[in-house]
């Protein structure tokens, strides 16, 4: 069916080896009774046939009424046209990290890792990328008393803490990241996601705010990216999917980020400093950045 987007086999291969699982969860999304149609591992790239393909459509009905999401351009052909692979007036951000993303013949964009059994956007807003920023925010594990390195007697490397959430939505520990709002810099979007979810500045008067903001903004300056791109995560759809820039801020000394008074705010039911290492349980891929910043600062893993 779409012969159009045929790869080279190089190019199968690499997607093989980055073939998404999060996306293809038999049951569609948070309280919902959607079941994906099944797509076996060797039938994920769009580049292999797969005639009885018939992906279930599915939008969450609470996006015809959202101020954010897209209109519904498959269903309505007097939408106005989005601009994908680019920026739209408004300043949305339609580029992938991924590179140039193909459209179906409907016109809309395709998963560029391939099928999810889902067709449409599923819960989330925008068709195409739908773009995140996640601030990993860390520092080294120290004895109260002494405030030396704590040392993991089995790997005899120090070992790295990072400021989690416990989301809302799904009950899960997590990096305080968000979307990226319309026509904001990803940076703005790390810095006011932390002040949100961690330090709770939704419920600061002005004054309060600001000061906050301004403690983000000093403690903010050094950010290292970890990483950028598409996220396997089990919102995604064959035509709606998830990107994120995942960035880690480092306190080295433990006399900046790592004396931030952590309060629960926006989305998070819990925040943190949580130990890390492997055997972390953590939202969508970010188990994956996390070990990012491990491999980075040589931590305990
Ligand atoms: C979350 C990010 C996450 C992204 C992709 C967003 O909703 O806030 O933390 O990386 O989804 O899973």
């Amino acid at each position: 069916m779409y012969k159009a987007f045929v790869r080279s086999l190089s190019d199968l291969q690499a997607m093989a080896a980055q073939v998404h699982t999060k996306a293809r969860t038999p049951v569609y999304g948070k309280g919902q009774t959607v079941n994906r149609f099944p797509v076996p591992d060797d039938k994920v790239p769009w580049s292999v046939a797969f005639p009885e393909y018939k992906p279930t459509y599915f939008e969450d009905a609470k996006l015809k009424k959202a101020s954010y999401a897209d209109p519904d351009i498959l269903n309505n052909k007097a939408a106005p046209a989005l601009k994908f692979n680019g920026t739209d007036a408004g300043e949305l951000n339609r580029v992938s990290h991924e590179g140039r993303y193909s459209l179906d013949p409907d016109g809309l964009p395709l998963n560029p890792r391939g099928r999810t059994g889902i067709r449409g956007r599923g819960c989330l807003g925008r068709w195409g990328p739908n773009h995140a920023a996640d601030p990993i925010v860390t520092r080294w594990k120290r004895d109260p008393k002494t405030g030396a390195k704590v040392v993991d007697p089995a790997s005899g490397r120090p070992v790295l803490q990072f400021v989690s959430i416990l989301r809302g939505d799904v009950k899960e520990w997590a990096i305080p990241g968000g979307m990226v709002d319309c026509g904001e810099e990803v940076s703005a979007t790390l810095k006011r996601e932390f002040g949100e979810e961690a330090l709770d500045s939704t419920m600061a008067d002005a004054a309060g705010k600001a000061a906050l903001a301004a403690k983000v903004e000093a403690a903010f300056n050094h950010g290292v990216d970890l990483y950028k791109g598409y996220v396997d995560d089990p919102r995604n759809t064959d035509n709606a999917w998830m990107e994120t820039v995942a960035v880690n801020f480092h306190d080295e000394d433990g006399d900046g980020l790592a004396m931030f008074q952590l309060h629960a705010g926006d989305d998070a039911i819990g925040v943190c400093w949580k130990d890390i290492s492997r055997d972390l349980k953590l939202y969508a891929s970010h188990h994956q950045f996390v070990e990012k910043a491990v491999q980075l600062r040589g931590a305990h893993w």
